[in-house]
């Protein structure tokens, strides 16, 4: 466990990628989702110290705020409006250079400035959730970082979600 507070924040970011695939697997192995969910954040944001960094649940159409590390912030987000809705209902990536210049933005820290949400999607490619992440500087996020962490994300999806939970949809 105390390997995992092992990032060097001066290798490059894809390096530091790479040592979270290498301790993702061992570190979720909870059966508990959100305890994985909660570690995940954790572990992500030891590795490279993001503004905000969190999950959103979808429940019963609405995605619910989740285990995080940062601000508070809003614990409900809705359909149509935002970066973490446009993941969820285009079900793929979405990188914002810039919050300001997004239509429907929603502001939960006013330090955020540029954005990086990912979808989590069940074994039938359903999004159950997405991981949002917020940097304090414009144009923080590439595209080489939505697929790093959508790659991670693919990776560990079944320890993050339940297969089946009423309401998800
Ligand atoms: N900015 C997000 C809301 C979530 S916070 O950034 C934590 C959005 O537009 O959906």
């Amino acid at each position: 466990m105390a390997d995992a507070a092992a990032f060097d924040h001066t290798t490059p970011r894809e390096a530091r990628y790479d040592q979270l695939e290498m301790q993702c697997a061992a570190l979720l192995s909870d059966p508990d989702p959100v305890a994985n969910q909660a570690n995940f954040v954790a572990l992500v944001n030891m590795a490279f110290g993001w503004h905000w960094l969190g999950f959103y649940r979808v429940l019963n159409g609405e995605l619910v705020l989740g285990p995080f590390q940062g601000p508070v912030a809003c614990t409900r987000l809705f359909k149509d409006k935002g970066v973490c809705a446009a993941a969820w209902s285009r079900n793929e990536a979405v990188v914002v250079q810039d919050v300001d210049a997004f239509p429907g933005h929603v502001v939960c820290s006013a330090e955020s400035r540029s954005e990086l949400v990912v979808p989590v999607r069940d074994s039938e490619g359903q999004v159950r959730a997405v991981f949002d992440v917020d940097s304090d500087a414009v144009g923080d996020f590439t595209q080489v970082d939505a697929d790093r962490l959508q790659r991670l994300i693919d990776g560990v999806a079944s320890r993050l979600i339940e297969e089946s939970i009423p309401g998800h949809a």
